[in-house]
């Protein structure tokens, strides 16, 4: 029949078997083979069809990759009216994730079995679209427009027998055998001669919806869902569900659809989509290298982050050894961890048996005896390197041979950590990134020697505890945390220049970021950054180089913590609030320094502030510190909140233009002093040859 889809009776059942590896995504192979197999079947002795699927999954979606490619026949719409149009019923088989367009072909059939392992949902909104092959028509028919509307502006998948509970799936079949399962059930519907039931044909009645449901959805959406449309979107083909017969309906969820697909928003999502999955592939790493089995973690320091890192890895079943400098420490840690589970118990987002089950994972101790067997030890005690490499030259000599030492240093060289060792082949960065057990990126930091089975492994239990994995070399920072320095230092500059710093949050906010830089330095302390300038000796000797930061730091405005900062906060509500004395002294430093203060545009406080940031991230590339510039969007949109509608840093410089960006550096450049503002040569020669990042990327990933 064709090479992905095929067809065969199997006495009175036309069995259609979807086989497009990895996902059965819906390429244009795959719609056109589904719909040859269904006329086929409409022709032959079938009494009932069954549409399953190979390998490891149902259908997972449309195929994103041709999105922004000019349209291919059949579309997917007119393979739904046919599976719907069927003389003979058509029964959807599901394993794996029946989601997006794969869940939209199943809610055209007639009926609908899964494995109880199955999940159904509409995840669309995650790429910054909706479901635009009847989604959003359908399941509010089937399941109510309220439950339709959580789920498809969640995106979360919804559990077999969950979906059998709300009308997704009309039958749960017994075991994991699911096409002996699939054609028992549809025997069962020739026998008892079940009719062609079409969700078309049900309708909504309106006078269940109370009044202004659909606006005050709207307006809860807006909320959280800032800078994206989508969701906006949604709303207003669930209202054309209730008010439109389906046809009209449908033809409404496809326009809504297609302004969805060109829009910069969902182009950034779909950039993410595909980055995040890359990132987690090292370049020069064969895909067989053997892994080194972890089944047990020792996580030494049970401070702000070996805590949260100790939760991972109880998460996942994976017992954990806390280790600290005495009885008092491991006992304040472990308490710690204790009130984090009992939080997420209280919210109820964990059965209070799986806190229990969690936490006897976590054992603790102050005795590096007590370690000697694990397989993986993550060093994240204070940041200091002398301290670090006398611990790792203490885990040489306590651990295991082929046992994997890495450390969640933030800015300490790791090579120079390796070397305390006799091993530095098994010494890597992991670096977390804070609340460890809820921030999603793992900055895997591959040092000079770390070998590449420990590289592998450590990819591959990022990804099992729930991390997105992303790979550095060494350099001070690593990748985020070195692009992060001229972002932090133009928020407090703009401040001199003429802005208030709500203006400068706004700005920010404004774009999208959850917060803003200099309510940011008020929630971490403002002292923390004060502390780490005094160390450092690279810094221009300039008085307005982090002047504003300092002058409250020396007044005891340490942030949230002390109650005022850039801001002031409210003690019962912490509440941010602008506070004029701190306008004031703004005016009054820039004064002394004779800086001439000058309002300034959003544009150009998101210019002043991100600029450095691109900057910095080219010269990473330049550097070979990150693999790819997606590398960088994806650190910056898990462990540093960038709006993943933009895409992530690199991602937002294309769409501004490289060759725009390269001038305004040039320019503040001229403005502000080269010590702030050099171009990256990178930068330059991309803006010239009026290329893009993801061009970059693109010919470096192309066979040599
Ligand atoms: N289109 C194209 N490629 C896809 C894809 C899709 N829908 N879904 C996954 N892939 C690719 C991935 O990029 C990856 O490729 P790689 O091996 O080259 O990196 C490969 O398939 C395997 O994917 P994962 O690594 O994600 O595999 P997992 O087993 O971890 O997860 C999954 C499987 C849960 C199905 C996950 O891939 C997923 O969530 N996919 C996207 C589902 C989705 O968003 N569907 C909706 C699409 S939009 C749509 O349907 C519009 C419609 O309403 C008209
Ligand atoms: P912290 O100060 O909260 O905790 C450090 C803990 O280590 C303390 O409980 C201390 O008692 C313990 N400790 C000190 N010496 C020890 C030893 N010899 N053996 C065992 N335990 C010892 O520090 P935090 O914030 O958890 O940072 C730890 C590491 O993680 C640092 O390297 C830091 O740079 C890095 N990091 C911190 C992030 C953050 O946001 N706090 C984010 C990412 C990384």
């Amino acid at each position: 029949m064709s090479q992905v889809v095929s067809y065969e009776l199997q006495a009175n059942i036309g069995i259609i078997t979807v086989n497009n590896p990895p996902v059965n995504a819906l390429a244009q192979v795959v719609r056109e083979g589904i719909l040859n197999a269904v006329n086929t079947a409409q022709k032959d002795a079938s009494e009932a069809i069954i549409l399953c699927c190979d390998g490891r999954t149902f259908i997972a979606g449309a195929d994103i990759t041709e999105f922004g490619k000019p349209p291919k026949e059949p579309g997917l719409p007119d393979v739904l009216t046919a599976i719907e149009n069927s003389t003979k019923p058509i029964v959807a088989a599901i394993h794996g994730t029946a989601l997006g367009g794969g869940f939209e072909v199943t809610l055209a059939c007639h009926y609908r079995c899964a494995v109880a392992s199955a999940k159904v949902g509409l995840p669309e909104v995650k790429l910054g679209l909706l479901p635009g092959a009847g989604g959003t028509q359908r399941v509010p028919r089937i399941a109510g427009v309220q439950a339709a509307l959580d789920m498809i502006t969640s995106g979360n998948p919804v559990p077999a027998q969950k979906a059998k509970d709300m009308g997704l799936v009309d039958e749960v079949v017994e075991g994991e055998e699911l096409l002996a399962g699939a054609i028992s059930y549809t025997k069962h519907l020739i026998e008892s001669g079940a009719p062609l039931k079409r969700i078309r044909d049900i309708t909504i009645d309106s006078s269940t919806i109370e009044a202004g449901f659909f606006e005050s959805a709207r307006e809860r959406l807006a909320k959280r869902a800032r800078g994206q449309i989508a969701q906006d979107r949604i709303v207003s083909c669930l209202q054309a569900a209730v008010e439109l017969p389906i046809d009209e309906g449908l033809i409404r969820e496809r326009e809504l659809f297609k302004e969805l697909v060109n829009s910069p928003e969902s182009a950034a999502m779909r950039h993410i989509f595909f980055a995040e999955r890359q990132a987690a592939k090292i370049k020069d790493l064969a895909k067989d290298t053997a892994l080194r089995p972890i089944k047990s973690v020792a996580i030494l320091g049970g401070g702000t982050m070996g805590g949260g890192i100790a939760m991972c890895f109880a998460n996942v079943g994976i017992p954990v050894i806390l280790v600290e400098i005495n009885d008092e420490a491991l006992e304040r840690g472990l308490s710690i961890v204790r009130k984090n589970y009992a939080i997420t118990v209280q919210k109820g987002k964990l059965p209070a048996d799986k806190m229990e089950q969690r936490i006897g994972l976590i054992s603790g101790t102050t005795d590096y005896g007590d370690i000697s067997d694990v397989d993986l030890v993550i060093e994240a005690v204070f940041e200091n390197l002398d301290l670090k490499k006398e611990i790792f030259a203490k885990l040489d000599a306590a651990c295991k041979p082929g046992a994997i030492l890495a450390t969640n240093t933030s800015y300490q060289d790791v090579d120079a950590i390796a070397e305390a060792t006799a091993r530095p082949e098994d010494v890597v960065g992991m670096h977390f990134f804070s609340p460890a057990n809820v921030m999603k990126l793992l900055e895997v930091v591959r040092g000079e020697k770390t070998a590449d089975d420990v590289l592998a492994t450590v990819m591959q239990i990022g990804k099992k505890i729930g991390k997105v994995c992303a790979l550095s070399r060494v350099c001070y920072g690593f990748i985020g945390n070195r692009m992060l320095g001229g972002y932090g230092r133009e928020a407090q500059m703009l401040l001199l220049d003429g802005c208030t710093p709500a203006q400068v949050d706004g700005a920010l906010e404004g774009f999208g970021m959850a917060m803003g830089p200099l309510a940011m330095s008020d929630l971490a302390g403002l002292d923390v950054g004060y502390k780490a300038r005094q160390g450092r000796t690279d810094l221009p000797d300039d008085p307005k180089l982090y002047r504003m930061g300092t002058m409250l730091v020396e007044m005891g405005r340490y942030g949230q913590k002390t109650g005022s900062g850039f801001y002031q906060y409210d003690p019962e509500t912490r509440r941010r609030m602008s506070d004029p004395e701190v306008e004031a002294l703004i005016k009054e430093e820039a004064d002394k320094l004779n800086v001439e203060q000058a309002h300034i545009s959003d544009d150009e406080i998101l210019a002043r502030c991100f600029y450095p940031l691109i900057n910095e991230g080219a010269k990473i590339l330049e550097e070979g510190i990150a693999q790819r510039a997606s590398d960088i969007d994806v650190v910056y949109i898990y462990g540093y909140a960038f709006p993943v509608a933009k895409g992530g840093p690199m991602h937002y410089a294309d769409s501004v233009g490289l060759k725009n960006v390269h001038e305004k550096i040039c320019e503040f450049r001229d403005k502000y002093g080269e010590q702030y503002w050099n171009p990256s040569p990178l930068l330059k020669q991309l803006a010239e040859e009026g290329k893009t990042f993801a061009q970059w990327d693109k010919e470096r990933s192309a066979p040599q």
